[in-house]
């Protein structure tokens, strides 16, 4: 039996030793073939001995049991995230801005590599993997533990100097790996991930470990971390204390004591990033001094001791197949370039908006010719310029009548677009109820293309009020709808009549009234009604409205038919009248409220709207300043806080009372 244990801690030894010269340092010292036989034969003991297994294996890489969903962490500090600087200038602005800030003193800079993907905390006790959770919105994380643990790069067993200590880094996918699942995925029939970041983002919140160990993602550590606070005085002593823990860092940073120099890194890696197996967006420029960083502190986002420096958007050349003209929410006639696909910065590119027909005539293009296409960030790409006239190419003309519909299409004076003006269009109608139910607006989930295209193809659907009187049985009638999902989207439609005027308002689809104005004009005429019947002076009157925004509002009301969907709107017990968000004089006047769990009837946003009209304060977290917690069904660690700090707990119906008995 001891011998056992003496072989499986030996085998494991081995396997970690082999785990780091093949996965981090990349210098294997041995075959495939044997690595697989060593970890045949712990596997095997381990198996037959399940005493001897132990949770920071390398047999355990495989992946563990599935899970429910994630558990949410809180981040031992804020992952903050950084700046940008988009050119020369701007570094040197940064470089400037730190050199005042530190009023004279030497520093140095640390350059590395951005790595395009997704950071993550992993954290580690008494020198064993212990838990690893994303970055989630920066305060808290989803727990990745279990898939983390697939990582091989990652070590699950440390030596170190701190009997608890963290390291945060970038979770990526490196382009082969990516490459060989898209190709995995075509054969499968599945739909393809768009890039390498969004590649491992979709593998680290899987619920089944055992997928993110096909994946293979890569980890390389950037920040080492012990009780919140960086764990050396020295950025730089951090990066090579952790090469020599054991982790992967990056081997492309250099320490540079001038802004010349961290340029020059910036430029040799732009133009050698191709030859890079991973993606890289940028360069991160972090002062390297831990006492100077302390000096020169944070802003409300980001360190002021640390900046991205980006690349600018990726172009590339290819060929014009067809344009294809694509029918928006008001009716514009937009011509899309069909592509030969093309990788730009590793998204594979079919299409590039040509926005309209002047565009196209600035451009001279022609279908056929050879293009330059230009990606930059999650935009949608563009054609920048003709490279090389098609031979055989064809002139492109707009459509007369509408693509979808057949209806006559019509080019107002000053205006780029054509529009289709048919306001039964199902092109257009589609639209309008992809806006309505969008995030931000009506916020209806599972109320996408897919629905859309059958409630209005099979007419259920001949306005967007139409929603509101959706019956579970017509949508079990439709195509891939089984009872739950017809239930939810029922539910999701109901609760978005929770939804706050200024949404309402931004959902109606009135050109040039988005989310913003929507706000303003809501707090402006405080309901809807008074926004159908102000008259272009008090429009005006609005702060951010000038006469072009007037203009379209007055031309919407005028309109028979929206005045229909108004009151139809209105019939579905929608909110018209507008509750103030803007802290007042109130009964709940200096009370600070902080909400957590699902309301009985109070959406958040409403809840917010409520307390704040009577003058009260919302805030995220529970701290002593807190003076109640409001908690609905499923309330989470803010209920616990609340509990462990004595701060007051209410339901939503003891909310409503404080606000009329202080009333
Ligand atoms: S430092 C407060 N170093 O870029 C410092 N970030 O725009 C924040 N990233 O969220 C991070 N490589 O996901 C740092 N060498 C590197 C990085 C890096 C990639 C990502 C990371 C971060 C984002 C910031």
């Amino acid at each position: 039996m001891k011998d056992f244990a003496r072989e499986a801690e030996t085998l494991r030894a081995e396997l970690r030793r082999h785990e780091h010269l093949y996965y981090v340092l990349d210098q294997p010292e041995v075959s495939d073939a044997e690595y697989d036989a060593l970890m045949r034969r712990l596997r095997e003991l381990e198996e037959a001995h399940p005493e001897l297994a132990s949770p920071d294996s390398p047999a355990g890489r495989v992946g563990g049991k599935p899970r429910e969903g994630f558990v949410k962490v809180r981040h031992s500090a804020p992952m903050l995230s950084l700046d940008n600087a988009l050119n020369e200038g701007e570094l040197r602005d940064f470089d400037r801005r730190v050199g005042e800030l530190l009023e004279g003193a030497r520093y140095t800079y640390v350059a590395e590599l951005k790595l395009d993907g997704l950071s993550m905390a992993v954290e580690y006790e008494q020198g064993r993997f212990r838990q690893a959770v994303t970055r989630g919105d920066g305060s808290v994380g989803e727990d990745v533990t279990e898939n983390a643990r697939t990582i091989r790069s990652l070590p699950l067993r440390v030596d170190s100097a701190w009997p608890a200590f963290e390291v945060r880094g970038e979770t990526v996918m490196n382009r082969r790996a990516f490459d060989r699942l898209n190709a995995e995925r075509d054969e499968q029939e599945l739909s393809r991930f768009a890039n390498p970041r969004n590649a491992a983002a979709g593998s680290l919140r899987v619920l089944e470990p055992r997928i993110t160990a096909s994946r293979r993602l890569d980890y390389y550590t950037y920040f080492l971390m012990t009780g919140g606070h960086f764990a050396l005085p020295s950025h730089w002593a951090s990066l090579d204390e952790m090469v020599r823990m054991g982790f992967k860092v990056n081997p492309h940073r250099k320490l540079c004591a001038s802004v010349d120099e961290v340029l020059e890194f910036c430029a040799h890696w732009e133009t050698h990033r191709q030859e890079l197996p991973y993606e890289i967006d940028g360069v991160v420029v972090k002062v390297d001094s831990v006492e100077q960083q302390q000096a020169l502190g944070f802003t409300a986002r980001a360190p002021r001791w640390a900046i991205a420096y980006k690349y600018p958007a990726r172009q590339e050349r290819t060929t014009v197949v067809a344009i294809e003209v694509q029918v928006g929410r008001t009716g514009a006639l937009t011509p899309v370039a069909h592509l030969q696909p093309v990788a730009v910065g590793g998204v594979t590119v079919s299409r590039a908006t040509l926005h309209n027909e002047d565009e196209i005539a600035r451009l001279e293009l022609k279908i056929g010719d050879e293009v330059i296409i230009e990606r930059s960030g999650d935009v949608i790409p563009k054609v920048v310029r003709v490279w090389a006239q098609g031979k055989g190419r064809t002139a492109f003309a707009m459509p007369v009548n509408c693509p979808v519909c057949g209806g006559r299409v019509v080019r107002e004076e000053g205006e780029a677009a054509r529009r289709c003006i048919n306001v039964d269009c199902p092109a257009r109608l589609k639209e309008s109820i992809l806006h309505f139910a969008s995030r931000g607006v009506m916020n209806i989930d599972g109320v996408g293309e897919a629905l859309v295209d059958q409630l209005v193809d099979r007419g259920l659907v001949k306005s967007v009020a139409d929603l509101y009187q959706l019956t579970a049985e017509q949508l079990l009638s439709l195509e891939r709808m089984g009872e739950k999902s017809a239930a939810n989207v029922l539910t999701n439609i109901a609760r978005s009549k929770l939804n706050p005027m200024p949404r309402v308002i931004a959902a109606l689809g009135i050109r040039f009234v988005g989310e913003r104005t929507a706000t303003l004009l809501a707090e402006a005429l405080g309901s809807l009604d008074a926004l159908a019947a102000a008259s272009a002076d008090e429009l005006q009157g609005v702060e951010e409205v000038g006469p072009k925004v007037a203009e379209s509002i007055l031309q919407f009301f005028r309109e028979p038919r929206n005045r229909d969907l108004m009151e139809r709107l209105r019939a579905a017990s929608l909110d018209f009248t507008y509750v103030s968000t803007r802290p007042a004089a109130g009964p709940l006047q200096g009370l600070t409220f902080v909400l957590t769990g699902t309301l009985p009837s109070l959406s958040r946003d409403r809840a917010k709207a409520l307390i704040e009209h009577a003058g009260g304060k919302v805030a995220v977290s529970v701290s002593k300043k807190t003076s109640f917690v409001v908690a609905g069904e499923d309330a989470g660690s803010k209920l616990d806080k609340a509990r462990t700090l004595g701060i007051a707990v209410v339901d939503e119906q003891e909310l409503r009372r404080l606000i009329e008995v202080r009333e």
